[in-house]
């Protein structure tokens, strides 16, 4: 065996490859320029193919690349060999490298063969491509899906919230008109004896005439405020009229003209074609009064009031939310450029007896009555209004038949 291995290497009775080739320079050169191109090109790959590996951790089969880098080595070294024996007779040691070549080649090919319904079966880029896109899709409709619920939410809450709202303004109508009601009555004795007393005393020194004339003042101011309290509380007797609302709207904005004082101006955009609306004409007016009082309150350094008015279909319910049934409104929209409303005082604005004004300035019942106006003769009455950027009421009121 070792004697084999060592006539294996023996070169001695042998001749170089060139004398084969006659070493015609044509053929030697070809051959030899040919091999060590061959051969360079092949030590280049397995350099290509580690550094693939190593900046991509995430191949399967790594060891496959090792394999071709391998065999393509051995390639290489025997082509290299190729020109070594041109001039040199080691066959043996080219032998050898061509052995271990063999294995390689051999060992790589056997491996190879099993492993390719596995590499077909991996996933090409353009199929990951399409699953991506269809997880890309799923992702889109769940995010739709929860915003959806979101907004879903967000909508029942506000509703929630309007509800608790309007039972609690119910309660409080209830309350406040009730009191009202008897106190109204006690008023109205009261009332009507002062006015007997005043007459019977009539001429009976002055101290008495102006203690008569000064409980008379406080009882008939006693009487205001219940009947404000009265139209909060929608017991307010009212005599429903076929209106034409632009018409009245511009009466007061005559009236308002000279009491709103230089630094307000006052706008108006009347609907030419506006519909008749059916409620109290006495009660609309005093509604827009306290409405423009109101705004001028808002505006201490001057702005712009504006009435507007024009038709809108609206659902019944809340006019605003547009929940139930579309019903038609005359649409009164008065808007300043004052302060605004925090959330706070928007939420309580129309409470009876809310106000954010100093004593004796204020007594919170101008909203009180405009509330109680509207929803008694079947309209709605809303406020949208955001912390210094002005206030806009709007009263929905019911069209005539
Ligand atoms: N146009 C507006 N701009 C800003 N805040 C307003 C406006 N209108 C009403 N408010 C707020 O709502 C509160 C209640 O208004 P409401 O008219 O009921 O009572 P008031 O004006 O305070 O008193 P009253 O009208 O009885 O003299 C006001 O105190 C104010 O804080
Ligand atoms: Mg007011």
């Amino acid at each position: 065996m070792l004697d084999a291995i060592r006539r294996l290497f023996e070169a001695d009775s042998l001749s170089p490859h060139g004398i084969c080739l006659l070493w015609r320079p044509e053929l030697i050169w070809t051959h030899a320029i040919s091999d060590a191109l061959i051969g360079t090109a092949y030590f280049s790959i397995p350099v290509a193919l580690t550094y693939f590996v190593s900046k991509r951790p995430d191949v399967v089969f790594t060891w496959v690349f090792w394999a071709f880098a391998t065999f393509i080595l051995a390639c290489g070294t025997t082509h290299y060999f190729s020109i070594w024996t041109l001039w040199f007779p080691d066959y043996g040691a080219e032998a050898l490298i061509k052995v271990l070549t063999a294995a390689a080649s051999v060992a790589t090919a056997i491996a190879l063969w099993p492993l390719l319904p596995k590499a077909v079966a991996v996933p090409s880029p353009a199929q990951l491509r399409a699953a991506n896109a269809i997880l890309e899709q799923r992702i889109r409709e769940r995010d739709e899906a929860l915003a959806a619920l979101r907004r879903e939410t967000a909508e029942r809450l506000k509703a929630e919230e309007m509800l608790r709202h309007a039972q609690k303004m119910e309660a409080l109508g209830h309350l406040t008109g009730g009191i009202a009601h008897d106190f109204n009555n006690l008023l109205t004795v009261v009332l009507g004896n002062l006015e007997s007393i005043a007459k019977r005393t009539e001429g009976q020194g002055e101290r008495l005439h102006r203690a008569v004339h000064n409980a008379r003042t406080g009882a008939e101011r006693a009487a205001l405020l219940t009947k404000q309290l009265l139209a909060f509380g929608r017991k307010q007797p009212l005599h429903p009229i076929d209106l034409a609302v632009s018409e009245i709207v511009q009466k007061v904005a005559h009236l308002l003209d000279r009491t709103l004082g230089n630094h307000i101006a006052l706008r108006t955009e009347l609907a030419p074609n506006a519909w008749t609306a059916y409620v109290d004409q006495n009660e609309l007016e005093s509604a827009l009064l306290n409405l423009a009082v109101n705004a001028r309150d808002a505006m201490p350094k001057g702005g712009t009031l504006t009435i507007r008015t024009r038709n809108a279909r609206a659902s019944a319910g809340s006019a605003a939310s547009g929940t139930g049934p579309s019903r038609e409104f005359v649409l009164v929209e008065v808007t300043d450029t004052g302060e605004g409303m925090t959330e706070e005082v928007k939420s309580r604005a129309f409470e009876p007896f809310f106000t954010t004004k100093p004593v004796g300035q204020g007594s919170g019942l101008g909203l009180s009555q405009v509330h109680g106006f509207v929803t008694q003769s079947g309209g709605e009455v809303e406020i949208e209004s955001e912390l210094g950027e002005g206030a806009t009421v709007r009263l929905y009121l019911p069209r005539a038949d």
